[in-house]
């Protein structure tokens, strides 16, 4: 299903993953990332409490995310949308959402981590701010071999890009 088979005009929400959304987002995680998320990994990530997020419209579930805040710096640990749903502006969307989410949870930095080649996700990132701090040779571990990871940042603390 993508954005045209969807009835209505209203934005996405967004919600609290919870384990009865596992399914649904392991077929995302299949579609987005060549090592994608396991079972196992979600299940974690619920159970530490870190903000396990769905974007979802018209009940049609479109995306998701997961973010960890701790002592002052927050951490984008996956970013999803379906398939069906990209180059829309929902990924951008749902971005803005998680910045907001990690700075009123009091982080004043949000970093991530994203594969060297991954241009669609990097070009999302810079257009809200994110710019590269480091770079993790070989860190990803890939069915076609080893890939670097770029990590990105951005001050989160007063909405200023400055970082
Ligand atoms: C990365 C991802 C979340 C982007 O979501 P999206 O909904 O397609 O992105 P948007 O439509 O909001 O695009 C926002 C901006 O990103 C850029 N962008 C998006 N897709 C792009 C593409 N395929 N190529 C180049 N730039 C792209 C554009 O600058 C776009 O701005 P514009 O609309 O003004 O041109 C989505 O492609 C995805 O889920 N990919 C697989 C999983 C992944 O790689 N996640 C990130 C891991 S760190």
């Amino acid at each position: 299903m993508n954005r045209e088979t969807l009835k209505g005009s209203e934005q996405p929400h967004f919600r609290a993953m919870t384990e009865a959304d596992l399914a649904t987002i392991l077929e995302l995680e299949a579609g987005c990332h060549p090592d994608p998320w396991t079972m196992d990994m979600l299940q974690t990530s619920l159970q530490q409490g870190h903000h396990c997020r769905v974007m979802e419209l018209d009940g049609v579930t479109m995306g998701h995310a997961v973010l960890q805040v701790v002592a002052g710096d927050a951490e984008l640990l996956d970013l999803c949308i379906g398939a069906g749903f990209r180059g829309q502006g929902w990924g951008r969307l749902f971005l803005r959402q998680l910045i907001t989410e990690a700075s009123e949870a009091g982080a004043s930095h949000l970093f991530l981590e994203v594969r060297a080649s991954n241009e669609p996700a990097i070009q999302v990132y810079s257009g809200e701010g994110f710019h590269q701090v480091g770079r993790r040779p070989r860190y990803y571990v890939l069915p076609e071999g080893r890939e670097d990871a770029l990590v990105m940042a951005r001050y989160i603390g007063d909405g200023s890009l400055a970082l």
